[in-house]
C-alpha cells in the first residue's frame, strides 16, 4: 500500500545543494563558529552567548540575517553573537548534538557552575535585533555587588587586598555593560555599584555627576576618577591598570598539546570543506548530464553562483551518480493515507496529490523539489513533518481536490494539513522548484501564515490502536512517525518585526 515514487528520475537533478556559503560574510561582527572551535568560544567562555543554528537556504534565517547583524553590533563586548552553519559537512555533528530541529534555531549559552559546563537555553523570543538584545543582556551573570552607605565599610575591608572599582549611578538597576565589565575582571578587580542617594558614600569620594566610575588602588582609599565615555572599551582599559582582564574564552593555542589539536582541526576543517565543495561539483555535473532537467535547472538558478570559485580551486573529483536519489513515499490507498495524516490525532503532514499522469513536469518536480527539502533534514538528523505523495489513485485524492477547492486532477496541488488542529494551508505558488516550495514549507515549520479549516468529513475519527497496527510495514523506508519538528505557536509570533 507504501511505495516509494518512481517518479524520482528528475530528482537526480535536485542541485537544491545548499548553498556553502554562510550568510555573514568574513567582516560581519557575528562570530562564525564551528564544530572545531564551538567549545572553546561558546562553552568555555567566561561570556554569554546567543548562537544561531542556521541554514543558508532558509528564508527565515535570511530575514533574520540584518536584525542579527545589529545585535551583534550592540552587543559587542557584552555578549557573544555567533553562528553555525549547518549546511557546512563540519558543523553537522555540532548541530545534532545541540538538537537542531529547524531553522533558524536560537539558543541562549552562558557559564554554568561547573566551567566548561554551560547552560543552554532556547530564544523563543522576537526575532528582531531588539528583543534579542534585551534578553541576552538580560541573561549576563552579575557578580557586581551593590553597596549602601551602611555596608561600605563591609565591602572595603572584604576586598582590602585588591584593588576594587564602584560605579557611582542615578540608577539601582546594573547594566548589562557593567556585568560583563565584572566578568572581564573577576578575581583581579571587584567591582561594586553604589546609588547616587547613598550621600555619604558619594560625599566621601567627591562624586558631583553621575555616573561615574571610581578605582581605588589595594590599601588606598584615594579614588582614582575615569574621565572617559561610559562604554565598555574605555573602562576597560581604565582597570587595565591593574590587570589585564580575563581572556572571556581560553586562548587558542594555550597549551601543547591543544596546538597539536587545533592544527589537526584547521586541517580537517580544509579537507571538510574541500570535500564539501567536490560533491557539489560532482551534483551539478549530474545535474548537467541528466536529460530530463530544464526545469530544474531553471529552478536551481539562483542557488548556482558559488560553483564558478571550484574551477580555478581544485580539479573536480570524478563523478559519482550512483547515490540514492531522494524519494518521497507514496500512499495509494485510503487508510494508509488516513493513518499516516488524516485522523484526529495527526499531526502535519505535507501532502503531494498528483495527478493523473504523475509524469508531468510539475509533478515531478514538485516531488523532486520536497524530497530534496526532506533528504537536507534528514542528513542533518533533524526532524520535519512527513511528506507524502497522493496519487490520483487513492480515492482520497478526489476529496480532498473537492472538499479543500484544490482545483483540478490534471495538476499536482500541495497542502499541508494537521489534523489534529484540523488546519489545512495550501500551496498557492505556479512554480514548484525547490526555492518556492521550501519557503512554503519553512513558512509552515514556524506556524506562519494563514490557516484554513480542515472539514471534519476528511479526517478518520481515530481509533488509534487500530490505526497503529495498519500503520506502514516495516521494510519500507517511510517515515511517517516523525515527530512534528515545531509546535505551532499558539499565538503567532511577532516576525521581523523590525524589517
Ligand atoms: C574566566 O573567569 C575566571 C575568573 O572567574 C578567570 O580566572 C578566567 O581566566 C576567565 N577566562 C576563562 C577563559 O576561563
Amino acid at each position: 500500500m507504501v511505495r516509494s515514487t518512481a517518479i524520482a528520475a528528475a530528482v537526480a537533478a535536485l542541485a537544491l545543494q545548499a548553498d556553502a556559503a554562510g550568510l555573514y560574510p568574513k567582516s560581519s561582527k557575528v562570530l562564525q563558529v564551528t564544530t572545531a572551535d564551538y567549545d572553546r568560544l561558546i562553552a568555555k567562555s567566561n561570556y554569554t552567548s546567543i548562537v544561531e543554528f542556521y541554514a543558508p537556504w532558509c528564508g527565515h534565517c535570511k530575514n533574520l540575517q540584518p536584525a542579527y547583524e545589529r545585535a551583534a553590533k550592540s552587543l559587542e563586548g557584552i555578549a557573544k553573537v555567533a553562528a553555525v552553519n549547518c549546511d557546512e559537512e563540519l558543523n553537522k555533528p555540532l548541530c545534532g548534538k545541540m538538537g537542531v530541529q529547524g531553522f533558524p534555531t536560537l539558543k541562549i549559552v552562558r557559564p554554568g557552575k561547573k566551567p566548561g559546563k554551560p547552560t543552554v537555553e532556547d530564544y523563543n523570543g522576537p526575532r528582531e535585533a531588539k528583543g534579542i538584545v534585551e534578553v541576552v543582556k538580560d541573561k549576563v551573570p552579575n557578580n557586581v555587588k551593590r553597596v549602601t552607605d551602611a555596608k561600605l565599610d563591609e565591602w572595603l575591608d572584604e576586598n582590602k587586598d585588591s584593588a576594587k572599582a564602584i560605579l557611582f549611578s542615578e540608577k539601582g538597576a546594573i547594566s548589562a555593560t557593567l556585568r560583563t565589565l565584572a566578568i572581564d575582571f573577576a578575581g583581579l578587580v571587584p567591582i561594586a555599584q553604589i546609588r547616587k542617594t547613598e550621600s555619604a558614600a558619594v560625599e566621601k569620594y567627591g562624586i558631583t555627576k553621575f555616573p561615574a566610575l571610581v578605582l581605588l588602588k589595594a590599601g588606598s582609599d584615594e579614588p582614582i576618577k575615569y574621565d572617559g565615555a561610559m562604554e565598555k572599551a574605555g573602562m576597560v582599559e581604565f582597570l587595565s591598570q591593574i590587570a589585564p582582564p580575563n581572556p572571556d574564552c581560553p586562548p587558542a593555542k594555550a597549551k601543547k598539546d591543544n596546538k597539536k589539536k587545533d592544527k589537526k582541526d584547521a586541517k580537517k576543517e580544509s579537507k571538510f570543506s574541500k570535500a564539501s565543495a567536490s560533491h557539489k561539483s560532482s551534483e551539478a555535473s549530474s545535474a548537467a548530464t541528466s536529460a530530463a532537467d530544464e526545469t530544474l535547472e531553471e529552478a536551481n538558478k539562483p542557488t548556482e553562483s558559488p560553483d564558478a570559485s571550484l574551477k580555478d580551486e581544485d580539479t573536480p573529483e570524478p563523478i559519482v551518480i550512483s547515490e540514492v536519489k531522494p524519494t518521497i513515499p507514496v500512499i495509494a490507498d485510503a487508510s494508509g493515507l488516513q493513518a499516516a495524516c488524516l485522523n484526529e490525532k495527526s499531526k502535519t503532514c505535507i501532502l503531494a496529490i498528483l495527478p493523473k499522469d504523475e509524469s508531468a513536469e510539475a509533478a515531478t518536480t514538485a516531488l523532486a523539489s520536497l524530497a530534496s527539502i526532506h533528504k537536507k533534514y534528514d542528513d542533518l538528523k533533524s526532524t520535519l513533518f512527513p511528506f507524502i505523495g497522493v496519487p490520483s489513485s487513492n480515492p482520497i485524492a478526489t476529496s480532498l481536490l473537492k472538499e479543500l477547492s484544490l482545483g483540478s486532477d490534471d495538476e499536482v496541488h500541495l497542502v499541508a494539513t494537521n489534523g489534529k488542529r484540523s488546519w489545512y494551508k495550501k500551496y498557492s505558488g505556479t512554480a514548484y522548484g525547490p526555492i518556492e516550495v521550501e519557503s512554503w514549507v519553512d513558512a509552515i515549520r514556524m506556524g506562519d501564515g494563514k490557516k484554513e479549516k480542515l472539514p471534519e468529513s476528511l479526517l478518520a475519527a481515530a481509533e488509534k490502536e487500530q490505526v497503529k497496527e495498519e500503520k506502514v510495514p516495516e521494510q519500507e523506508p517511510i517515515k511517517i512517525e516523525i515527530e512534528e519538528v515545531v509546535e505551532e505557536p499558539e499565538a503567532p509570533i511577532p516576525e521581523h518585526g523590525e524589517l
